[in-house]
C-alpha cells in the first residue's frame, strides 16, 4: 500500500497550513512513519511565496526551517493525489467540499475533529495578531500531528 498522502489547507498557505505540515513532517519522522506531506491554500494571493515571517521563525524556534516551503493554491486535483486532506478551518472545509469530485469527499475533514477535546473547532487564524498567536497555532497543530501520527500508524500496520 502506498503510504497515506495528508494535505493542510488554510486560506493563505503561509501562516497556518506550513506550520500544520512542518508539525507533521517532524512528528512523523521521528516516529519512523512514512508518510506525504504537502500544504496548499484555498486563496491565490499568496502562490510562490515562501511562509509568513513570523511563521518561520516559530517554526525555527522549535528547531524546524520552513524557509524554503512555497504557498500553492488547493485545486480538485488533490482530490486524487491526497488520502487525507485537513482544513484548519470551517470556511477552508466549506470551500475544499466545493472543490471535491464526486466520490472523494470522504478524504475530506475538519484538522481539529482529529484531536480527542477539540472536535468541530477552528485553528485561530494568527495572520492578523501577534507573534504570541502564532505559537499558540504552532502547540495546536503539534497537538493535531502527534493525534494524526497514532491514527496513521494504526492505519498502515
Ligand atoms: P493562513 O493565514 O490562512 O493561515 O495562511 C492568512 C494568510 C493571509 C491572509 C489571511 C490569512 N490574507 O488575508 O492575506
Amino acid at each position: 500500500m502506498p503510504p497515506p498522502a495528508v494535505l493542510f489547507v488554510c486560506l493563505g498557505n503561509i501562516c497556518r497550513s506550513p506550520l500544520a505540515e512542518a508539525a507533521l513532517r517532524h512528528e512523523a519522522g521521528a516516529a519512523g512513519l512514512d508518510l506525504l506531506v504537502d500544504s496548499a491554500g484555498t486563496g491565490d494571493w499568496h502562490v510562490g511565496q515562501p511562509p509568513d515571517r513570523r511563521a518561520q521563525a516559530t517554526a525555527r524556534r522549535h528547531g524546524i526551517d520552513i524557509s524554503g516551503y512555497r504557498a500553492r493554491q488547493a485545486g480538485p486535483t488533490d482530490f486524487a493525489r491526497f488520502t487525507h486532506i485537513l482544513a484548519l478551518d470551517h470556511d477552508n472545509l466549506a470551500h475544499l467540499a466545493r472543490l471535491a469530485p464526486a466520490g472523494r469527499e470522504h478524504v475530506l475533514s475538519l484538522l481539529l475533529d482529529h484531536v480527542p477535546g477539540l472536535e468541530g473547532q477552528a485553528v485561530a487564524d494568527p495572520y492578523f495578531g501577534d507573534a504570541e498567536g502564532f505559537e499558540q497555532t504552532w502547540a495546536q497543530v503539534t497537538r493535531a500531528a502527534r493525534e494524526l501520527v497514532r491514527k496513521l500508524g494504526r492505519e498502515t500496520d
